[in-house]
């Protein structure tokens, strides 16, 4: 079986999985008919779950990367970085960028899509927000490689010839990419997601509403805790403290789920003099 057939097995028997558990799938007919010949479109949000909720069980963090997870993602990786679902990008595209971090990761973060930085580099935040991102993460008390990190769309969205610049990806685009998604997450099983971004929780969940009624509260991907929050770019853009501190708040509400001690310093960020 060749890697790209085996991807594509990997994609139809995760899209009979979901329908088989009710969830209707949204993406472009043409991308369905590619995949399997069924033009079905629709999306369903699952049910947000109140907050506060309890803090997960803590699990230790194995130290050795060739456990069964590691296994299993680097068996993912050949079948995602051959992908040609999306024709398009496959022409766009420098390279797949299929995320990276501890496989055995508690806690995993959620872009939209590679930029030209990830795309030309092959690593997912690694651009002037993915320093930000890089951080945040410090600041809560972990490094890159504690966590797992990844992105909806695992391509770069395509420019118009001559412009330059990164585009939002398109529905059709991150549906037809989330069975990988959800394949690392699987296999990851994080104690909590972040999504980073309006267009991450769309592509996750087909939530389309601001970022501003999403965060700051937990919601549900499939078993998993999710938080939203604003893209580390939109942090580049509004370089206010409150807006910050919004961000900051999301993340001591990801400790508290995780159970992660709380320095008073650390509660204190952004908030006066930042
Ligand atoms: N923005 C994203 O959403 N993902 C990246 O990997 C980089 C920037």
């Amino acid at each position: 079986m060749t890697e790209f057939q085996s991807a594509l097995d990997h994609v139809h028997a995760t899209l009979s999985e979901l329908r088989e558990q009710g969830v209707e799938l949204r993406a472009s007919a043409s991308a369905l008919t590619r995949l399997e010949n069924t033009p079905t479109v629709a999306k369903q949000a699952p049910e947000p779950v109140p907050s506060p909720l309890p803090a997960v069980e803590a699990r230790p963090l194995s130290p050795a990367p060739d456990g069964s997870k590691a296994v299993r993602l680097a068996a993912l990786r050949g079948p995602v970085l051959a992908c040609t679902l999306c024709p398009h990008l496959v022409k766009s595209r420098t390279q797949v960028v299929f995320g990276v971090g501890h496989p055995e990761a508690e806690l995993m973060f959620v872009g939209e899509a590679p930029g030209e930085d990830e795309d030309l580099q092959g690593e997912p935040f690694v651009g002037k927000a993915g320093q930000l991102l890089t951080k945040i993460i410090a600041a809560m008390g972990f490094s890159r490689d504690d966590v797992y990190i990844g992105n909806v769309l695992k391509c770069r969205p395509d420019m118009p010839p001559g412009e330059s610049g990164n585009r939002k990806p398109k529905p059709a685009e991150m549906a037809t990419c989330l069975p990988y998604l959800r394949q690392q997450i699987d296999i990851i099983q994080p104690r909590a997601l972040v999504a980073l971004g309006a267009t991450a929780m769309e592509g996750l969940l087909g939530a389309v509403e601001p970022m501003a009624k999403l965060r700051g509260r937990w919601h549900d991907f499939h078993g998993i805790p999710l938080m939203a929050t604003y893209h580390p770019a939109y942090l580049l853009r509004n370089q206010s403290l409150t807006e910050k501190r919004k961000v900051w708040e999301d993340m001591l509400l990801v400790l508290e789920r995780l159970a992660k001690p709380i320095t008073e310093k650390q509660r204190g960020f952004f908030l006066g003099k930042g």
